[in-house]
């Protein structure tokens, strides 16, 4: 029944179409195309403050700021990613998949104390019940505040005339899927939905100067469901993530206008909530085993805070042609490479093993700077000889199995002597100019045979 209204939006990437296709054009996708009836006009309005004279330039110096621009909740872990708490008027979508802790986090932002000071809070729920949320509260300890005020509901018209209602400081809508506009027939969380319903908050939140956090689930295929176009309408993108059965859990910000987007905040499930952890180096090295060949201890850095992350590899002879590759954690490519410079500089016979590399912990690094600790774990394993359980390493490996200086070299030297690491290996050009440190010996390096020697002996 193709009415005058009727189209076809693809639920991936919100391609619009006017007759149903099997392979959207836009994203590629199979069978994504939904038909969707369209009642209402497309909004246009823009975001302006209500006291903002509309559509006259002002001077920066007429623009008001009156009040503290950032909200600190306390939270330390989401204080940090945030870039130092959440700017007023801002919008943050959390995306991540079902069962991370979403709900546990927003809600624990909503009582949190530092944030609760002076800020009223509305916390609206279109997946629980009241009583549900009460629960929840109860369990992760929140104390019953007068200034923070739950709502359990879906239709996106009651909820913006509470907010107004209510003018909370903060706004949290849990999640996008669940919320929907009554005069668009779609299913909630279909593309329309969510697009309609999050372009109502985002206005809401710029005129009234509320900040938002609202929750999307993200699909199978690690996006956020609903249009892309909601992550260019958001002012900031934060992904919760982790393995399903680790306790603990990484908030990264992919998108942030207001901060860097190199920050990790680290939280730990517990039976009371989710707690943040202060001292990540410390969570990934608990478990590490001594003098076990295949690993190594490498010092990063993520955003402005060291890391001290377990390197682990495992090579063994191949029963196949091709042997098998796998990285998980660190970046394929950058293994492929590590693994050819091993057998052309220092003449490992690596092409005819099978190669795994796992960052221990399920955090992924990024960093070049990790190449050296990759090098010295897959050479290990190789060789059956454990790297010396004292040392730390850092640096990364050029193509002619040179080894190149990186930023941050004092604070992964500082981390590595906090943990009580002995020796430190780096390259050459890392070696911090101002004395020698008494509680760690570094060992500068400028080739990998260098390294090998100062590892394997
Ligand atoms: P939840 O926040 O509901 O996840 P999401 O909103 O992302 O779907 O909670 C996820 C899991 O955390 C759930 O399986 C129960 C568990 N959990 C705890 O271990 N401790 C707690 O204190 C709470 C509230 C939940
Ligand atoms: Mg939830």
């Amino acid at each position: 029944m193709a009415g005058k209204n009727t189209k076809y939006v693809c639920q991936e990437c919100g391609y619009v179409s006017a007759k149903w296709m099997g392979r959207c054009p836009e994203c590629g996708n199979w069978q994504s195309f939904v038909e969707e009836f369209d009642t209402k006009r497309p909004n246009s309005r823009s975001y302006v403050m209500d006291d903002e004279k509309n559509g006259v330039p002002m001077k920066l110096s007429e623009i008001k700021m009156d009040r503290e621009e950032r909200i600190k909740t306390g939270i330390g872990e989401l204080d940090r990613v945030l870039g130092s708490g959440i700017v007023r008027g801002s919008v943050v979508l959390v995306g991540g998949s079902p069962g991370i802790g979403k709900s546990t986090l927003l809600l624990q932002i909503a009582a949190a104390e530092t944030l609760l000071k002076g800020n009223d809070i509305l916390y609206v729920s279109g997946e629980e019940s009241f009583r549900q949320i009460k629960m929840r509260a109860q369990r992760i300890g929140v104390e019953e505040e007068a200034n923070l005020k739950i709502l359990s509901e879906n239709n996106i018209e009651t909820i913006k005339a509470q907010v107004k209602r209510e003018k909370p400081d903060l706004l949290i809508i849990d999640s996008i899927q669940t919320v929907y506009n009554p005069e668009i027939t779609s299913a909630p969380g279909s593309v329309s939905q969510v697009r309609e319903c999050s372009g109502d908050l985002i206005r809401l939140s710029k005129s009234k100067g509320i900040s938002t956090f609202i929750v999307g689930h993200v699909t199978k295929s690690g996006n956020i469901a609903g249009p892309k176009v909601l992550e260019h309408m958001v002012d900031t993108v934060l992904y919760f993530e982790g393995e399903r059965h680790a306790s603990y859990k990484i908030l990264r910000a992919v998108k942030n206008r207001f901060g860097s987007t190199d920050e990790i905040g680290i939280f730990e499930m517990t039976g009371d909530g989710l707690r943040g952890v202060e001292n990540p180096s410390s969570l990934f090295m608990t478990d590490r085993k001594k003098d076990t060949s295949g690993s190594a201890v490498f010092c990063g850095v993520e955003g402005t805070r060291p890391v001290l992350v377990e390197m682990q590899a495992l090579l063994s002879y191949s029963s196949f042609n091709m042997p098998r590759r796998m990285a998980s954690g660190v970046d394929y490519n950058r293994m492929i490479m590590l693994l050819a410079v091993l057998e052309k500089n220092m003449g490992l016979q690596v092409q005819s093993q099978d190669a795994y590399v796992n960052v221990v912990g399920g955090i992924q690094i990024n960093e070049p700077a990790s190449d050296l600790a990759i090098a010295a774990a897959m050479a290990s394993s190789f060789r059956n000889t454990p790297v010396p359980s004292d040392v730390a390493i850092f640096g990364e490996i050029g193509l002619g199995g040179e080894i190149r200086g990186v930023s941050n070299g004092e604070m992964r030297i500082a981390e590595a002597a906090r943990l009580g690491f002995k020796r430190c290996l780096m390259p050459k050009s890392n070696i911090p100019t101002k004395g020698m440190r008494r509680d760690i010996e570094c060992i500068g390096v400028d080739a990998l045979a260098d390294a090998f020697v100062a590892i394997f002996g």
